[in-house]
């Protein structure tokens, strides 16, 4: 589908995508390059990468991959160097590393729960507190008058509750507070806006077919005249918003993009 912004509305930025090799992460790599911006993506399967920034480069877009776990600091603060040293400056961090599985939480271990959160909420906030003295006003490499820009990719999962997802739910509650809580300390002191964006069911992620296999989605589809599924695509236009100047003053908004699904309820 043609893109309602001008193919030039990020250009001369660079950004940098934690899981942007696959789903969710590499269409919002892919549209964030599309209009105008050098990408570094962040993952941890090395050929995953490869193929990704092959098909990045296959479009035009400066991209480089970074090998790379948010679980470690070591990792984080490498990668975000290696961003800086090989485009000169960093603009956008978006967090779309998550981690996921189906779960009852009475079968859930300790250290399962931990995984997921170590992954979702405390990788977005290292990824984050990493990459601040890059992202800040008059931080390292920037050339723009302004701060960079933070996007965390979240769910509405936790808004009520969700079957056999109690790890996610709590890290993406928790994901939630850090957009709200850096937009507040570092969009004054430092200029920097911090969003988010809470995607629905959306076709082609292994968000949909870990989490709805194509059973519960066929019987969500026959019973719920309103079920809709979104596109990636859907995902990367309103990441363009958020993160381009025509997103310029929101800040701590976690953006639900999901058709309205979570607001529904089967008709009676
Ligand atoms: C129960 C499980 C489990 C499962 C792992 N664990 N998978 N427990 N059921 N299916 C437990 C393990 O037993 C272990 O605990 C702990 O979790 C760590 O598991 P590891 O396999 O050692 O971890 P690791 O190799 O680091 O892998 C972590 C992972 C990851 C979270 C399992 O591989 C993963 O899920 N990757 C998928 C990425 C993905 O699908 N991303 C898209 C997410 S979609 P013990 O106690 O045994 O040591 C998304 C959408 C969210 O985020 C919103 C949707 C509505």
């Amino acid at each position: 589908m043609e893109s309602p912004f001008k193919a030039d509305i990020l250009k001369g930025k660079v950004g940098l995508i934690t899981g942007g090799g696959s789903g969710i992460g590499f269409e919002i790599s892919t549209q964030l390059g599309k209009h105008g911006a050098s990408i570094a993506i962040m993952g941890r399967r090395k050929h995953v990468l490869q193929a990704a920034v092959s098909a990045l480069q296959s479009l035009g877009i400066h991209a480089v991959g970074f090998e790379g776990d948010v679980r470690k600091q070591e990792d984080a603060k490498r990668v975000i160097e290696s961003t800086f040293k090989h485009f000169g400056h960093i603009d956008i961090l978006v967090n779309a590393a998550a981690g996921n599985f189906l779960v009852p939480a009475e079968d859930l271990s300790t250290n399962g729960f931990r995984t997921v959160m170590d992954i979702d909420s405390v990788g977005t906030f290292t990824m984050c507190r990493e990459a601040l003295k890059y992202l800040k006003k008059g931080g390292r490499g920037r050339n723009s008058p302004s701060g960079g820009s933070i996007l965390n990719i979240s769910a509405t999962l936790h808004y009520t509750a969700s079957w056999y997802q109690i790890h996610v739910s709590a890290a993406k509650a928790a994901v939630d507070s850090i957009t709200r809580n850096l937009a507040l300390e570092w969009g004054t002191d430092y200029d920097i806006r911090v969003n988010g964006i809470a995607p629905g069911p959306i076709a082609d992620t292994p968000g949909l077919s870990k989490l709805a296999p194509d059973e519960i989605t066929i019987k969500a589809l026959e019973h719920l005249p309103s079920y809709k599924i979104g596109d990636k695509w859907d995902i990367a236009m309103s990441a363009i918003y958020l993160v381009s100047d025509a997103g310029k003053f929101v800040n701590g908004t976690t953006l639900v993009v999901d058709g309205g699904h979570w607001l529904r309820n089967p008709r009676r």
